[in-house]
Parts: C-alpha cells; structure tokens; sequence
C-alpha cells in the first residue's frame, strides 16, 4: 500500500429542511467488512492520536463533528487530511502509518476497523515500519 490507496470517500448526503442525513454501509461506501468501530473524542489541545499502522486492519474514519488532519504515510511519502465534514469519510487500508493531529475543540472520530481489536496487528515503531515496507512484510 503507498499513501495513493488512502482516499476521501464521498458519502450520501440526504438534504433535508428538518436536518440532514448521511449514511454508510459495508461493502459499498465502507470498502469492507466492519467487525469494529470506536470513536475518539475530548481530545485536549494540541494531542496527537495515533501514531501507528495496522498489518491487516483496513479503516475509515469521518469527522462526525469539528474537524482534525490525518497524516498517512507509507515509509517514503505522507499524505495530509482534513477532514472536517460528517459526509466524507477517509479510507486508510492496512500497512500504512497514521497519526490524527491538530483537533478542533469538540472534534468527534469516528473509525470503523475490518478486524476485531488486536494488539499484535499494530506496529508502533516508524523504523519498524519503514523496514517492514521495505522488506514488502505489510
Ligand atoms: P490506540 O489504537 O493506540 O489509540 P489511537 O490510535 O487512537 O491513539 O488505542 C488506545 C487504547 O485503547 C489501547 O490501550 C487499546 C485500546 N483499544 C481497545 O481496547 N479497543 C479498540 O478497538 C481500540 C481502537 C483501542
């Protein structure tokens, strides 16, 4: 995976004078199956989240509300996100590093994973990582 296979993924947007709707479902706006979600909210100013990869877990997260940067990285390049609209989701598949910064003031996460949580599925160290990627082992 290289930081070109993370991508915005545009979610359905139901307009509506009552309040709007949006909505996303596995296998169609969510490119896999979800075993998993979790959510990440009351970030104090200036934390960062983060700061890993996952060897087999695929991921979206949508900024329900507020707005915080995902930085993607493949061990060469890195990829900037804002994400600050509930309707565009961020997919993130396996073997790339990510760390989510700069959250706004009530920003809300919203991930769903494609496996169930692991400890042994991350990877937590960067040289770790980079030498994995260049050994082609996630
Ligand atoms: P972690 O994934 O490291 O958080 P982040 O990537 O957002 O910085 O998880 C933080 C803690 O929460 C860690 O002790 C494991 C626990 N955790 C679970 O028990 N289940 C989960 O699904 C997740 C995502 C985390």
């Amino acid at each position: 995976m290289t930081v070109e296979d993370a991508k915005i993924i545009e979610l359905p947007k139901i307009l509506d004078a009552r309040g709007n709707l949006s909505f996303a479902e596995q296998n169609n706006q969510i490119p896999f199956e979800i075993k998993r979600t979790y959510w990440i909210y009351d970030v104090p100013g200036g934390e960062s989240r983060g700061g890993h990869a996952f060897r087999k877990n695929d991921e979206m997260i949508i900024a329900l509300s507020g707005a915080f940067d995902v930085v993607v990285d493949d061990g060469e390049r890195q990829k900037r996100f804002n994400l600050n609209r509930s309707y565009y989701g961020l997919y993130i598949p396996k073997g790339l590093w990510r760390t989510m910064e700069n959250f706004s003031t009530n920003a809300f996460a919203l991930e769903f994973g494609s496996e169930h949580y692991d400890k042994s599925d991350y990877v937590h160290d960067y040289d770790q990582f980079k030498k994995l990627k260049s050994d082609e082992e996630i």
